[in-house]
């Protein structure tokens, strides 16, 4: 089977399309035949070699893909060959045409849901539903603003903080994605690369403040989402690449909270409850994964470039 392998840390070219062994189940174990793998940020760091958790190489990158159940090993009883499925993670990598699982890491995907939106569902989804219902403890009628709502991530989050009843401001930097992120059900949009856009939420709010922000790039933005958070406002750091300077009195004044979140910290069970979550999200129609791009495999380089780039709309996924 084809597999994309990274064979030195480094730049998005080190990634190369190759001919590796097909993969057999161990007991416990599912092999899925992949048709749509989705492509994180976290797929990049890991590759460059900057991230704390390094794997052993060769390597091939991804978490997230959907695809259709091709053998199960011994001791797996809630799955069988030909289930259409998704993956929360993966032994072997996800950007190949087979991935090896632990049946634990797949779920079922809806027949409404199509492989490539199946393949944008895990960590966008996981990580939306973690920081806004776990991290910030959000509820109905609290007012949100999601800080990158253009991406993955960004595009869950408004989705499901709509569904829930809560008042929505999203940003974007285009207004491409501006335009997707009202689709998906923010009250409100402003654009993150002006530089007064966060001035208008306490107009927007009636100068209450946003209860909750989510924050993608919180080395540009905590200092000044400190500034427009209600009283008992929570930031939820979900996105950072640097450092930033802070005003504590920010966070003292409002009696505050300065949350952050990894996804990889999620115990199996808390994960078993997240997508469970999300099941009837998906069922009831109210979250839907949105793909702005698909590409063939093959240019997984590109999708790296890509995905690191501004002007998101949506996910990107590779097609094997
Ligand atoms: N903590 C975790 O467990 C976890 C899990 C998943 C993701 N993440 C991180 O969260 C971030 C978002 O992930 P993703 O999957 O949604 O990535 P993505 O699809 O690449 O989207 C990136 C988002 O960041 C936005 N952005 C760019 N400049 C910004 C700015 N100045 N202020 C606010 N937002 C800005 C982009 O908006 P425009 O392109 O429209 O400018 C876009 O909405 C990444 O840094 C990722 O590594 C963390």
């Amino acid at each position: 089977m084809k597999a994309i392998r990274v064979r030195e840390f480094g730049p998005p070219e080190n990634m190369r399309i190759e001919d590796v062994p097909t993969l057999h189940p161990g007991p416990g174990q599912v092999v899925v035949h992949v048709k749509a793998a989705g492509v994180n940020p976290v797929d990049t760091y890991i590759r460059s070699g900057i991230y704390a958790r390094k794997p052993n190489l060769p390597w091939t990158p991804g978490s997230d893909a959907a695809g259709v159940v091709e053998s199960v090993g011994e001791g797996v009883t809630g799955l069988s060959v030909g289930t259409r499925v998704y993956t929360s993670g993966s032994i072997t990598g996800t950007y190949a045409e087979q991935t090896l699982c632990e049946e634990y890491q797949l779920h079922p995907l809806l027949q409404k849901l199509s492989f490539e939106q199946g393949a944008a569902i895990n960590v966008p989804y996981a990580t939306a539903y973690r920081a806004l219902f776990q991290r910030a403890e959000a509820a109905s009628g609290d007012w949100i603003l999601v800080n990158g709502a253009t991406g993955g991530v960004g595009v869950a989050a408004i989705q499901m903080a709509h569904a829930a009843g809560m008042r929505v401001i999203g940003t974007g930097g285009t207004e491409k994605g501006r335009n997707l992120v009202k689709e998906q059900g923010a009250d409100h949009v402003l654009n993150h690369h002006e530089s007064d856009y966060l001035d208008q939420v306490q107009r927007l709010t009636s100068d209450h403040g946003v209860d909750v922000i989510l924050e993608m790039l919180a080395n540009v933005n905590l200092d000044r989402d400190l500034k427009v958070l209600a009283m008992n406002g929570r930031v939820v750091v979900i996105g950072s690449r640097g450092r930033i300077e802070i005003a504590p009195r920010d966070i003292m004044s409002r009696e505050a909270t300065v949350a952050g979140m990894l996804l990889t910290n999620v115990t199996k069970q808390e994960m078993a409850t997240i997508h469970a979550a999300l099941h009837v999200g998906f069922a009831n129609g109210t979250f839907n994964p949105i793909v702005g791009k698909q590409m063939p495999l093959a240019d997984a380089p590109l999708a790296h470039h890509e995905v690191m780039k501004p002007g998101a709309c949506g996910k990107i996924v590779l097609n094997p």
